[in-house]
């Protein structure tokens, strides 16, 4: 496994989007987003169910535990450029954080 600074995990699962596939298809863009950065070191990840279950895709980034509600493909853009290359988080985006809970 090729070294990572951050993991990222999306929900896929049924309850979020529609049959999860609008989430399945973002997770797609997500990945081809990483890829076209060779300096991200970012693993991503799907995951079935992160107990939203409403108005996703979730994305979850680590080891910060910023949970967001990533809407379209230009939310997506942001979190990939702001927060995973620049390190600055997308806040109006964010919906729960690790230690804090829902915000
Ligand atoms: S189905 Fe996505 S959080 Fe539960």
């Amino acid at each position: 496994m090729r070294t990572h600074h951050k993991h990222v995990l999306m929900c896929t699962g049924p309850r979020c989007t529609e049959g999860g596939n609008q989430a399945e298809q973002m997770f797609i863009k997500l990945g081809q987003n990483i890829d076209s950065r060779p300096n991200l070191k970012v693993k991503r990840t799907r995951s079935h169910c992160v107990a939203v279950c409403k108005n996703g895709p979730i994305l979850v980034v680590y080891p910060e535990g910023v949970w967001y509600r990533c809407a379209d493909e230009a939310v997506l853009e942001r979190i990939v450029t702001e927060h995973l290359q620049d390190d600055n988080e997308v806040t109006e985006h964010i919906i729960h954080r690790l230690g804090v809970g829902d915000v």
